[in-house]
């Protein structure tokens, strides 16, 4: 929620639970199996969500620390693991895993391995294929002016009227960016484009819709190449499909935001808004063939100003079905429109402001509350899809951590499966433990987001829930780099 949010906001308890016994989990929907595609039938109707943990390489390779994440969530043999958020370009993109080139392939092959080692080969296994476009950090001041400001005839303009200097329209450019660098932010705020300043203030960050840009333009000719060329790679090493991030802060979230004005047929109307999209998701089908699962992450709704809604996401949801999506995974904001403003030399995080919130619910909401709250833009999206007459399972997630909310959505046909992203950081054998009944064993989260600010830093995303009884000094616990938390979840004790 944003601070202009007047919203009344309260501390939500979490909920008591009834686990279920063993036989309850065993006849339960949530643990009954459910096809996804032509060939792929899932054990149970539980699901990982992505979650980026930063462990690979600074070149985007798997690392040992990157299996033992994986490994430690597929021990709980949840029904679908998706591996995070995974760079489709050959680009360096920091720690972010990536498979835009054939040499990733031996790694992420050995991750599909670890996963069905670990799994006892229960667990189906996707990789999510993301596509971003450039996010500066914001920058110093004394930078912005002096380097990154392009002096342009009309902020010369603007320039000269603010401070009532006519020399200013032919003064030499290190003037006029001294001049800019000891004005007042006043003065600031009437010469600077509205583009400009959000450059100052947040960092420069590139639209879709800066189709002045070649490269930008030119993303309806390379994207769905792209993105195939990703879902062969994640053929070749072994995963049973590929979810094509369609969701949040990024490039096919924002072609099918309401927001996106190209003019050039993938933008404007929805029909134009869902045609790049639909191109990569033929161009991924094309290249894959009908077997490997090939599902879409994407927005139930923006919640953003002038955004997409759930209108859009239910007709969205339609086309993709009818197009052969095999499954829809349905989240909700996290967009850069509202996000805060991040300190000088950091990058804007999309899971900040409004949007951000209704992405990874906390307990500090407003009257609905956290748990569950997604579930209604799922549930329209499936009746809509159901009603068109398609069969893909729709996947909900959103504060979602016990076995009598995921149940209960299944039985109001609300949702095909149930997605838990937090509750499965804070304790990755929880689907285990319920399914033998030993609920009253599961490390529940909080739901107060520690993990999101180490996610915000790039730092290796752990649980705090994790070091309540670390001991740094026993050299059997392996740590993050800081040397203070537990780098991976806790072994199960039943004692
Ligand atoms: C640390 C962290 C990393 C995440 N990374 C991704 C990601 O790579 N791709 C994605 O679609 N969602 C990502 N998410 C969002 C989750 O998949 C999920 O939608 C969100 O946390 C809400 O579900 P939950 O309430 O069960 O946590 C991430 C969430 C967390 C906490
Ligand atoms: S850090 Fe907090 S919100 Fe994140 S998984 Fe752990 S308990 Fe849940």
């Amino acid at each position: 929620m944003t601070s202009g949010d007047t919203r009344k906001r309260v501390r939500h308890a979490l909920p008591d639970v009834r686990w279920p016994t063993r036989e309850e989990a065993e006849q339960s929907r949530w643990f009954s199996p459910c096809r996804i595609g032509t060939r792929v039938v899932a054990e149970q109707r539980t699901w990982v969500p992505a979650m980026v943990p930063w462990r690979a390489t600074e070149d985007g390779f798997v690392t040992p620390n990157v299996l033992d994440w994986y490994a430690r969530f597929a021990g709980g043999r949840p029904g679908v693991l998706v591996v995070e958020a995974t760079g489709i370009r050959d680009i360096t993109s920091g720690p972010l895993l990536r498979i835009g080139h054939d040499r990733f392939i031996p790694g992420l092959a050995q991750l599909v391995e670890t996963v069905r080692k670990s799994s006892g080969g229960h667990t189906r296994l996707f990789i999510q294929l993301i596509d971003f476009l450039r996010v500066n950090r914001r920058p110093e001041p004394t930078k912005f002016f002096t380097r990154y400001l392009a002096v342009t005839p009309d902020l010369r303009r603007a320039l000269a009227d603010a401070v009532g200097d006519t020399r200013c329209l032919d003064a030499p450019e290190p003037e006029v960016r001294e001049r800019l660098l000891i004005a007042d932010r006043r003065v600031i705020e009437r010469v600077l484009s509205p583009r400009d300043l959000e450059s100052m203030d947040y960092g420069y960050r590139e639209r879709v819709w800066d189709t002045h840009l070649p490269h930008i333009r030119e993303l309806p000719r390379v994207l769905p190449e792209l993105f195939a060329e990703a879902a062969r790679r994640a053929q070749d090493a072994g995963f049973d499909g590929v979810e094509l991030h369609y969701a949040h802060a990024y490039t096919m979230a924002s072609f099918l935001s309401r927001l996106n004005t190209r003019d050039d047929g993938y933008g404007g109307p929805r029909a134009h808004r869902v045609r790049l999209p639909l191109e990569a998701l033929h161009a991924v089908r094309a290249r894959v063939g009908e077997d490997f699962v090939v599902g879409i992450r994407y927005l139930g709704d923006e919640v953003v100003r002038g955004g997409s809604d759930l209108d859009d996401a239910v007709w969205f949801g339609v086309r993709f079905a009818e197009a052969g999506a095999d499954y829809l995974s349905v989240s909700k904001g996290g967009r850069f429109e509202d996000a805060k403003q991040p300190k000088v030399g950091e990058a804007v995080y999309p899971y900040t402001g409004e949007s951000g919130y209704e992405c990874m619910p906390t307990v500090i909401s407003d009257e609905v509350g956290p748990f569950g709250r997604n579930v209604p833009l799922a549930a329209a999206i499936r009746a809509a899809v159901r009603a068109a007459g398609h069969e893909a399972p729709v996947v909900t997630s959103g504060g979602i951590g016990s076995f009598e909310l995921a149940e209960a959505i299944l039985e109001r046909g609300e949702a095909d499966f149930v997605a838990a992203a937090r509750q499965t950081l804070a304790d990755p054998d929880w689907f285990l433990k319920v399914r033998l009944g030993l609920g009253h064993l599961v490390r529940r989260c909080e739901f107060t987001n520690y993990c999101e600010g180490l996610d915000q830093r790039h730092k290796e995303v752990t649980c705090k829930l994790w070091d309540r009884d670390v001991d740094p000094g026993d050299p059997g616990v392996p740590l993050a780099s800081d040397g203070k938390r537990r780098l991976i979840a806790p072994p199960w004790m039943t004692d």
